[in-house]
């Protein structure tokens, strides 16, 4: 046989998330697979989106859309094509009964009162990148619902701790498009196969390196910054690290949780809380951080142990490899001593 196909052949295509899915379904034996359906329709979307993402210049879907979100920010055309195209897969699919969306003022309440789960999503992080060809991403939060099973969903059902969460991952689409997620354990990374429409394993149980070389914040907030984090900054530039900020934190996690590194988004003179939201993007991020072994804190308490009180809550942000994200809570504490 000619020896370029028999390698060819000899190469098996690998586990498919499908079927990565329902092997951990069969390790619990009273799992009844709504999550793992769950799971099933996030990707099936994720798929549409990152085609979407792909033909992004020829299809006239790059730019603003001329509206704002909640928050008062510029939404962009495929911010408002994923936040449909998300939410209408998780409607479809009805095993969740209420989505918060970074997108949406409100809850929005699925209709599928037996829907055991909730989700928080950021359909699109990173939007301001995508006119550039720059990696975005979704992420995504799921949680068990606290009202009764065959009721119409509430807004504690969605206001609960990150400790809570039952799974969590992002996609991110880069020069690949990657989904990660975990679901408590251990944190598995799966990459797009384009020609069979099929997420692959490709990263299995992902550890990240407890300490890393890369910092990534906006440095020309420098002097919007208060003294700790300043300090902080300084004490990398001394150190010599590398200084990498895509604008995209799923792009800057997702480089900082293979190599090490540490992202934050820090409190700053003019918003004191920081400008990421605890519930569509921060929770996810810290979960699966700490289940590679990473760390997440606002600066002074673990994320994932934030009671929110509102679904658009922002958080002082700081997630990545534990030794990194330790000495600048050392800084913080210093600082709020003097
Ligand atoms: P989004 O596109 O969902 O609004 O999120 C953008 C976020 C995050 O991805 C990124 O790290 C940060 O905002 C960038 O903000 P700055 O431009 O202030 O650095
Ligand atoms: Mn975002
Ligand atoms: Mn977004």
């Amino acid at each position: 046989m000619n020896p370029e196909i028999a390698l060819r052949i000899a190469l098996p295509i690998g586990t498919t998330l499908d079927r990565f899915i329902q092997q951990k379904q069969e390790q619990f034996p009273f799992a009844t697979g709504e999550l793992s359906q769950l799971l099933r329709d996030i990707a099936l979307a994720s798929k549409i989106v990152n085609r979407e993402i792909n033909r992004a210049g020829l299809l006239d879907i790059v730019g603003s859309f001329g509206t704002q979100n909640v928050q008062g920010e510029e939404q962009k055309k495929l911010d408002v094509i994923a936040n449909v195209r998300f939410i209408r897969a998780l409607k479809n699919g009805r095993e969740a009964c209420g989505i918060i969306s970074e997108e949406e003022e409100d809850l929005i309440d699925t209709g599928n009162y037996n829907g055991k789960y909730v989700i928080a999503i950021d359909p699109l992080d990173g939007s301001s990148n995508i006119d550039v060809n720059v990696s975005v991403g979704t992420i995504f939060s799921i949680y068990r619902r606290r009202s009764p099973i065959g009721t119409e969903v509430q807004a504690e059902d969605l206001l609960q701790r990150g400790v809570d969460q039952v799974a969590a991952g992002y996609i991110i689409y880069g020069s690949s498009t990657m989904l990660v997620y975990t679901t408590g354990y251990g944190v598995n990374g799966f990459t797009y196969e384009p020609s069979l429409g099929e997420y692959i394993l490709s990263h299995t149980n992902i550890q990240m390196p407890e300490e890393g070389t890369i910092y990534s914040c906006n440095e020309g907030q420098y002097h919007e910054y208060f003294a700790a984090d300043r300090a902080y900054i300084d004490y990398c530039r001394e150190q010599k690290y590398k200084t990498r900020y895509i604008g995209s934190m799923v792009a800057d996690f997702h480089r900082n949780l293979l190599k090490g590194g540490i992202f934050f988004y820090p409190a700053t003179q003019s918003a004191k809380k920081g400008k990421l939201r605890l519930m569509h993007e921060c929770n996810a991020m810290a979960f699966i951080a700490e289940q590679a072994g990473g760390k997440a804190t606002d600066g002074k308490q673990r994320i994932l142990e934030i009671t929110p009180t509102h679904y658009h809550q922002r958080t002082p942000f700081y997630v990545g490899s534990k030794k990194m994200v330790e000495k600048v809570e050392q800084f913080i504490k210093q600082f709020a001593q003097e």
